[in-house]
């Protein structure tokens, strides 16, 4: 069947997450088994509208499925928000012969590409975010990487902690959803987990449950703490005084959005990115790839972004039913 377009781009936009650059090579090469042309485009929107474009081609994505980051580099851009930047961009993609663009990012990413998809580009979104806080998809590129990035970090954490009897309060990524901080959570069997979607504040809570924690002998005191909630340094100060138990924070930021990606993330970002082009080969345009039920669907972008998402009750429930 003959392809509905003949040229596309691909650009990351948004936090940069491990798996984009696998994703990325599956675009490209996915484009080029349909003799289809590739066009990259450096800095998201930013690049876009300097007309940071390059020619891609098999050897473009050599080496890079293993690697962390995304080659194409990333970045925010106020300017891409406007009706004037959209056009430009539009303008541009036209002018380059690109009338399909694969868009990995977020949900701000996904609205771009939504508002280029108004103005005659085709555009495919792959959610690409460490924070698992797209509503369409349980998956993102990028959240098990930095789940098992976190995961281990944590488990060292524990061993000083464990050696010097203290209570430690590690800080994950994960501005308003909790996804990381539950997940890791769990795999380092924390005895507290602060979500933004369900701590209400209460630290005296939190000391109780320490002060508890010691009676029963427990010799280590693990929370674990969003980046929503935030606050660990000041947060342990309190702790520490109000139950004499020594407690330091960590705060373990952008490592968790770096490094080699996982099977998965390789995996699924490979197969989502060859997805994006059978969908533009198609003719499609305005949808967003996701992974639900076990298989790899797409939604209308816009209904994608209508819909919501909140953490499992029933994984919080068991979080908690596990520290005893
Ligand atoms: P993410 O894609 O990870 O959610 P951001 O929210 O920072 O990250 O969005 C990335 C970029 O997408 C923004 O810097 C901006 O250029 C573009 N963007 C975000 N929201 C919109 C919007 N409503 N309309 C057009 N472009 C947007
Ligand atoms: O990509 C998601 C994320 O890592 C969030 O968890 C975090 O709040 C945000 O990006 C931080 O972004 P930056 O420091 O790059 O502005």
């Amino acid at each position: 069947m003959e392809n509905a377009i003949n040229t596309i781009g691909v650009l990351t936009s948004g936090g940069d997450a491990p798996g984009m650059n696998a994703a990325i090579r599956a675009v490209v090469r996915a484009a080029l088994a349909k003799n289809m042309k590739v066009k990259g485009i450096k800095r998201g929107y930013a690049g876009l509208l300097k007309e940071e474009i390059i020619d891609m081609d098999s050897r473009s994505v050599s080496d890079i499925v293993q690697k962390g980051g995304t080659i194409l580099y990333t970045a925010r851009c106020e300017e891409f928000r406007t009706e004037e930047g959209q056009k430009l961009g539009a303008e541009i993609c036209k002018k380059h012969g690109i009338e399909g663009l694969v868009v990995i990012g977020g949900d701000g990413s996904f609205n771009g590409a939504c508002k280029l998809a108004g103005l005659g580009i085709n555009t495919i979104g792959l959610p690409g975010t460490i924070d698992l806080d797209i509503a369409c998809t349980d998956y993102t590129i990028g959240f098990d990487t930095a789940v098992n990035t976190a995961m281990e970090a944590i488990d060292k954490v524990r061993d000083t902690s464990t050696s010097h009897e203290r209570c430690s309060i590690i800080e994950v990524m994960g501005r308003s959803a909790g996804y990381i901080a539950l997940w890791c959570g769990i795999a380092n069997g924390a005895e507290d987990i602060l979500l933004p979607e369900r701590y209400d504040g209460n630290e005296q809570a939190i000391i109780n449950h320490i002060l508890e924690h010691r009676k029963r002998g427990k010799s280590h005191h693990i929370i674990i703490n969003a980046e929503g909630v935030g606050h660990s340094t000041s947060m342990a100060k309190r702790i520490e005084a109000a139950t004499g138990v020594e407690t330091r924070a960590t705060i373990l930021g952008h490592m968790q959005r770096g490094g080699r990606p996982t099977c998965k993330d390789r995996v699924y970002a490979t197969i989502m990115g060859a997805k994006a082009v059978d969908l533009l080969a198609e003719g499609k345009s305005n949808r967003v790839v996701g992974y639900l039920n076990g298989d790899f669907v797409d939604f209308d972008i816009n209904e994608a972004l209508a819909m919501k998402k909140d953490i499992s009750e029933y994984q919080y429930t068991v979080s908690k039913m596990m520290v005893r």
